[in-house]
């Protein structure tokens, strides 16, 4: 058995910022509200025709391979995570193996949101693990700006949320002390209905149906989240899913050196901060420039706080994430 490691980083996001005080020329909403709420100052929207989901994908995972110094033909498997794909099918893992030029390697999609980073990374953990791969190529990516409701109607979930992504490649590590220590997954699919994008959906309303029916009031094709019922849960959820990090690795909040949770909402972060006694320096948060980049945040945090050297060879970094599903998840890793 092995253990896997992370050997390379990269994150990339859209130059256009998108200001609150932008938002609120557009929507009925302003920047006092919006940090109190979230602490959420800024974020990147794509400008359309220059950046996908997979583009910038593509982008982040570019940095990755070359700081991993992985070689591009040893990439194995690539595992993309995100809930804002290219096409309705294929997935955006098959666009990065062709425009990465990387072998007819498989590659898989998770569609696990907010949590989908950290499945993705237990998915190339396990494989790598069992010694079926060496390096996987492991990405977070979301265009969120496309999709949103941008009038008054949308604004408790369109000033949330903002595009980008992370990558990272995660190597074979034969000492077992090191790498990703244990990685832990939950869901609760009786919340499905609370944060979702409802159409188009097979079993639901096709885009047939939405163009037929011409109604200015279906807001079934944007994202709908009941934000206080998802806030409860999530600050819940969050704290049960790093313990049973800490315990099934026999550690304890002290020996965190670093924590990334998934950048949701700067108040969320806080409150976890503040329930396990963690200094400002012990938790990575970035949701006040990126805004919630979803199944991008938890890679473009780490990678931001790896380049500014706040991970150390020998940390315990904990990852962890909640969002739509319910879906939960956390990693331990030894960096
Ligand atoms: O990443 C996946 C997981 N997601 C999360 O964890 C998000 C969890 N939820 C949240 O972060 C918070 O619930 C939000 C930030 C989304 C919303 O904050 P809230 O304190 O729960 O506000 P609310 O939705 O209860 O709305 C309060 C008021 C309402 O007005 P009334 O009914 O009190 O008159 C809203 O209409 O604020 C109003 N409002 C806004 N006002 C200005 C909602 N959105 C806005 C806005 N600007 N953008």
């Amino acid at each position: 058995m092995y253990h896997s490691k992370i050997t390379g980083l990269g994150y990339y996001v859209p130059d256009h910022v998108v200001t609150n005080d932008d938002l609120s020329k557009i929507i009925d909403t302003n920047d006092e509200w919006i940090q109190e709420r979230t602490g959420i100052q800024e974020r990147r929207h794509i400008i359309p025709g220059q950046d996908t989901t997979t583009s910038m994908g593509v982008k982040a995972a570019t940095i990755a391979i070359e700081r991993s110094g992985v070689a591009k033909e040893d990439i194995d498997f690539v595992v993309f995570a995100t809930l804002s794909p290219d096409y309705y099918f294929p997935g955006p893992g098959v666009l990065v193996q062709r425009d990465l030029g990387l072998r007819t390697v498989g590659a898989l999609d998770v569609r696990n949101q907010c949590s989908g980073f950290v499945y993705a990374l237990s998915v190339a953990d396990q494989y790598i693990k069992t010694g079926m791969y060496k390096n996987v190529l492991v990405i977070g990516s979301e265009v969120q700006s496309t999709g949103l409701d941008m009038t008054t109607r949308g604004r408790g979930v369109s000033v949330i949320f903002g595009d980008g992504a992370g990558a990272a490649v995660l190597s074979r590590e034969e000492d077992v002390t090191k790498g990703i220590l244990s990685t832990h997954l939950h869901s609760e699919g009786l919340h499905a209905e609370e944060l979702i994008v409802k159409a188009p959906g097979m079993g639901g309303r096709w885009v047939t149906d939405i163009l037929e029916d011409k109604n200015p009031d279906d807001e079934s094709y944007f994202p709908y989240m009941n934000g206080q019922f998802v806030f409860k849960h999530a600050v819940v959820r969050f704290a049960e899913v790093i313990n049973e990090g800490l315990e099934a690795n026999n550690l304890k909040v002290d020996d965190i050196d670093m924590l990334i949770p998934h950048q949701a909402n700067l108040r969320i972060s806080q409150f976890i901060q503040k329930k396990f006694g963690l200094k400002d320096e012990q938790v990575h948060n970035n949701v006040m420039k990126f805004g919630n980049t979803t199944a991008a945040s938890i890679p473009i945090a780490l990678t931001e706080a790896w380049e500014q050297g706040k991970i150390k060879s020998g940390d315990t970094v904990v990852l962890a994430a909640f969002g739509s599903g319910f879906t939960w998840a956390s990693a331990i890793i030894k960096w």
